[in-house]
């Protein structure tokens, strides 16, 4: 019998994922427990769902502290163990060719949020962290320090939209755009890049020709709600297994990836 898992939540908007899983948890759904939530602005209205369970709750005030390192870009005030190089070499959401002083400046300011965020989650030991409409690219100085064991990828993400189609902030609204005839969300955990990481879990819904963004959104939503409590509580039952998988392509070329496996319960 596995144990229960302690789950730390970050939110940007609404949090109705956020009830999804709390609910999820309060009924036995997903063997585990919330054990904080964190926002990137206070404005996030889904911090009153977790203050009304008595759960705590913080902001890491993102806006504001990009701004101020973007007008006093003082490398003294980067987190102590910050490497630059390091960073820029791993990351993966800008192409390789992309100006490096925008670059540098963009993973500085990054580090300042994140590390303040590291140090507020330090406060409650998780075992899972969760993204539930937290509209902010991770990079990989938060990303290495959640993830300390290659093989227990740490750091989950739902996406409104069937990846890799349409990442980025409006999976919904891109896919409505597209005049795509099916519709979906994804659940997979983070690596470097934007929405790219090893996929979990998807749900499918039809697009029908009196579909609008707004629809689309209810119907991608009520699908979110039951996807991602199921994923998590295959987390949970130590279930999902990331798996290294290499691929030779037709012309030679050798492609890697990491995929998720899910073990059968008795396995
Ligand atoms: C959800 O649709 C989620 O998939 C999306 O934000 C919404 C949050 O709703 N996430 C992203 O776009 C992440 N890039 P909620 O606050 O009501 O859970």
């Amino acid at each position: 019998m596995e144990s229960s898992i302690r789950i730390g939540a970050l939110i940007s908007g609404t949090g109705t994922n956020l009830e999804a899983i709390l609910k999820a948890c309060e009924n036995g759904r997903i063997n585990g427990r919330m054990v904080f939530v964190g926002a990137d602005t206070s404005n996030a209205a889904g911090l009153k769902r977790a203050e009304k369970r008595g759960i705590p709750t913080f902001v890491v005030d993102y806006s504001r502290i990009i701004r101020e390192y973007k007008k006093n870009p003082d490398p003294r005030h980067l987190p102590e163990d910050y490497n630059s190089e390091d960073i820029i070499r791993r990351q993966s959401l800008f192409p390789k060719d992309s100006d490096p002083r925008q670059v540098a400046a963009y993973f500085a300011a990054r580090a300042m949020a994140e590390s303040e965020l590291l140090s507020r989650m330090a406060d409650y030991p998780f075992d899972l962290l969760v993204l539930a409409g937290f509209m902010r690219n991770l990079s990989p100085y938060f990303i290495d320090r959640v993830n300390t064991d290659p093989m227990r990828l740490r750091i989950m993400n739902i996406h409104p939209a069937l990846l890799p189609a349409f990442a980025g902030t409006d999976g919904y609204g891109d896919t409505f755009r597209y005049g795509c005839k099916v519709g979906g969300c994804t659940v997979h955990f983070i690596d470097y890049g934007e929405d790219t990481g090893p996929i979990i879990g998807q749900r499918a819904f039809q697009i029908t020709e009196t579909d609008t963004i707004d629809s689309i959104k209810k119907k991608g939503l009520a699908q979110e709600w039951e996807l991602y409590p199921e994923c998590i509580s295959l987390y949970a039952q130590n279930r999902l297994i990331p798996v290294k998988r290499t691929y030779t392509m037709k012309n030679g070329d050798i492609r890697q990836r990491t995929v998720v496996k899910i073990a059968d319960p008795d396995e």
